[in-house]
């Protein structure tokens, strides 16, 4: 499915679009390599399901690299999962993918973005720092292991 080799430079042919059930093997794979706890396939389908759900693909070529799912709560929205398949991270895809899912989540009339991060994912709390997300919070032991979560915001 991935490439074998790992491109050095940001790929030009990338296109984005709504996740569909069809996507979710390859978002299982990608799962795995990205997180120690990652979704099941219950989970994709469970928030697929809901209506306040929006969730897209990033595309490589007809290669699946990453998605976004977030979830739509009367005047802010919640990042519920971003993902970018490791061969194709540090390219600004996942930047590029977050800038696609605000403008679906303007549309909806929010006033914020809101997230929840592990407190040990610094490389993710500098991707959300770097796309305009500050700390504004903490819940202790938010996470299975006992980890707190950051909360981190985006006022619109
Ligand atoms: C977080 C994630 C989505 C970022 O995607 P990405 O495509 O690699 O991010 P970008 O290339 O757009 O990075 C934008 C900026 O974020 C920061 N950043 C991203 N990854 C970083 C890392 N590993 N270390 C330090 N800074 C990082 C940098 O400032 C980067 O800009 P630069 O490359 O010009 O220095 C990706 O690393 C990922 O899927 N991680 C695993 C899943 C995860 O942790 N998701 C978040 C859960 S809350």
């Amino acid at each position: 499915m991935y490439t074998q080799t790992k491109p050095t430079t940001r790929p030009i042919d990338t296109s984005f679009r709504t996740f569909s059930i069809s996507d979710l093997d390859s978002a299982l794979l990608i799962e795995i390599e990205c997180y120690p706890d990652p979704w099941t396939e219950g989970k994709f389908i469970g928030s697929l399901s809901n209506k306040n759900t929006i969730a897209n693909i990033i595309t490589v070529g007809d290669t699946i690299v990453g998605y976004c799912f977030s979830i739509v709560c009367v005047d802010y929205a919640d990042i519920l999962n971003i993902c970018i398949h490791p061969d194709y991270q540090r390219m600004g895809l996942g930047s590029d993918l977050l800038d696609y899912q605000t403008e679906q989540l303007l549309v909806t009339g929010i006033k914020s973005i809101l997230l929840e991060v592990r407190e040990s994912n610094l490389a993710a709390m500098l991707y959300y720092e770097k796309n305009g997300f500050e700390a504004i919070d903490r819940r202790n032991k938010y996470y299975r292991n006992g980890e707190d979560a950051i909360i981190m915001r985006q006022l619109i």
